[in-house]
C-alpha cells in the first residue's frame, strides 16, 4: 500500500484550500521540451520509452526540475493497456496511434488475455516505484488510465478519428459486444490503477477525452457505468484511493457525473462556464481549467484566462491546470510565466 504523504495536491483532494493551489499541466513531460527530445530518441520508439523504467522515470522528472510542478504525472499512455490486450499498437510520427481496428470475435477473444495485462505492464510499475522515490515527499506523483469509453474509440477505429464515429457506429449496431468491451476494460484498467497504487502513485486520474461525443443515454451507458465499475473495484481493493475523474467536454452532464462514476474530483475542461464550475467545486474538489491555446499564445491572453481562474475557483478546492495537454510548440518561457502567474499573485 502506498505510503500516506503531505502534498499540497492530496490536500486539496481531500477537501482543503490552499491559497496558491497545487499546480500540474496536463502532458507536461513531452515534445515541447528539448531534454525529453533528447530522451526519446535514445529510447527508440514512443513505446519503448513506455517501457523503459530508466527513462520513463527521467522523462517524468524533467518538468518537475524545469517547473517545480506541484505533482508528477507517470510517463506511459493510455493506449498501453490495448498494446497488452495484443492490438498491435504502435505511433506513426506525426500521425498518431493506431492498432488493428477490433471486431465482435475480437472482443470475445480478449477474455483470454485479460489474465495477462498487469503482468505485461510490470515495467510500467517499475516505473511508478522509481519515480516516487526521486521524487521529494511534498510532490504527488499522479498514476493514470484511460477510460474505457476512450480507450474503446480507439480500439475500434484503429486509430484517432474527429469525432469517434467508428466506435459510435459499432455501439449502436453491436450494443452488447461494445458493452462486454467496456466491461473487460474496466476491470483490467482497475487491476492496473490498483498496481500503480500500490507500487507508489498517491493518486490516480481517469482520462475520458472522448467524453464529449455522446448523447446523454449514452453517456451515461457507455462513460458513467464503466466508469463506476472501475472506481467501484479500486475502491473495493484499496478504499483510500483518490481518483480524479476528466470526462472531457462533458458539458451539462458534467452534473452528476462526480457522485455517479464514484470519483472524488473532477477535472475541467475549459468550456465550462464559471457558474457551472463554481457550483461543481461546491460539491468537491476540481482540477483545470485553462485553455492550452491560452498557454500557447501568452501575454494577455494567458494573464486574463489565469485570472479568470483565481478569481472564480480559488476560494475552494483547485488543483491548477490546463483543460487539455499542453501542444507541442508551447514556448517554455510561456510556461515559466505560468508559474509565476500563479504562484507570485
Ligand atoms: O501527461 C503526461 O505528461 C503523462 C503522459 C501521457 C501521455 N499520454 C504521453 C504521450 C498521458 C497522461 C497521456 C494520455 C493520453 N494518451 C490520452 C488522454 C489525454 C488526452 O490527451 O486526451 C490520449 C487520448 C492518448 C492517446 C495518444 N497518445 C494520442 C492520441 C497520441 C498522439 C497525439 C499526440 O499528442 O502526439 C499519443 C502520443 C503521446 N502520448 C505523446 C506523449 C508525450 C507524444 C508522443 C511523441 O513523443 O511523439
Amino acid at each position: 500500500m502506498a505510503q500516506v504523504r503531505k502534498s499540497k495536491l492530496l490536500d486539496v483532494l481531500e477537501g482543503k484550500v490552499h491559497d496558491v493551489p497545487p499546480m500540474w499541466l496536463m502532458r507536461q513531460a513531452g515534445r515541447y521540451l528539448p531534454e525529453y527530445l533528447r530522451t526519446r530518441e535514445e529510447a527508440g520508439s514512443f513505446l519503448d520509452l513506455c517501457y523503459n523504467p530508466e527513462l520513463a522515470c527521467e522523462v517524468t522528472m524533467q518538468p518537475i526540475r524545469r517547473f517545480d510542478f506541484d505533482a508528477a504525472i507517470l510517463f506511459s499512455d493510455i493506449l498501453v493497456i490495448p498494446d497488452a490486450l495484443d492490438r498491435g499498437v504502435h505511433f506513426v510520427k506525426g500521425e498518431g496511434p493506431r492498432m488493428t481496428p477490433i471486431d465482435v470475435a475480437g472482443i470475445e477473444a480478449l477474455e483470454n488475455l485479460r489474465e495477462g495485462v498487469v503482468s505485461h505492464l510490470s515495467p510500467v510499475m517499475e516505473t511508478v516505484t522509481r519515480i516516487r522515490s526521486a521524487l521529494a515527499d511534498d510532490k504527488a506523483l499522479l498514476g493514470f488510465c484511460g477510460a474505457p469509453w476512450t480507450v474503446a474509440t480507439y480500439m475500434i477505429a484503429g486509430r484517432g478519428t474527429p469525432d469517434q464515429g467508428p466506435a459510435r457506429q459499432f455501439y449502436y449496431r453491436d450494443r452488447d459486444s461494445f458493452i462486454r468491451l467496456l466491461n473487460l476494460l474496466a476491470d483490467v484498467s482497475a487491476d492496473y490503477l490498483i498496481a500503480q497504487i500500490d507500487a507508489g502513485a498517491d493518486a490516480v486520474q481517469v482520462f475520458d477525452s472522448w467524453a464529449s461525443v455522446l448523447d446523454a443515454a449514452s453517456f451515461e451507458e457507455c462513460c458513467i457505468a464503466p466508469v463506476r465499475r472501475l472506481t467501484d473495484r479500486v475502491r473495493a481493493a484499496r478504499p483510500e484511493a483518490k481518483i480524479i475523474g476528466f470526462p472531457k467536454g462533458a458539458g451539462s452532464l458534467y452534473a452528476g457525473y462526480r457522485e455517479a462514476a464514484g470519483v472524488d474530483c473532477l477535472g475541467l475542461d475549459w468550456a465550462v462556464s464559471w457558474d457551472q464550475a463554481k457550483a461543481l467545486q461546491k460539491d468537491a474538489p476540481v482540477q483545470g481549467n485553462l485553455d492550452p491555446m491560452r498557454l500557447l499564445i501568452g501575454g494577455d491572453a494567458l494573464r486574463e484566462g489565469v485570472d479568470r481562474i483565481m478569481q472564480n475557483l480559488s476560494e475552494g478546492p483547485l488543483i491548477f491546470n490546463l483543460g487539455h495537454g499542453i501542444t507541442p510548440d508551447v514556448p517554455i518561457a510561456h510556461v515559466e510565466e505560468l508559474m509565476t502567474l500563479v504562484r507570485d499573485r
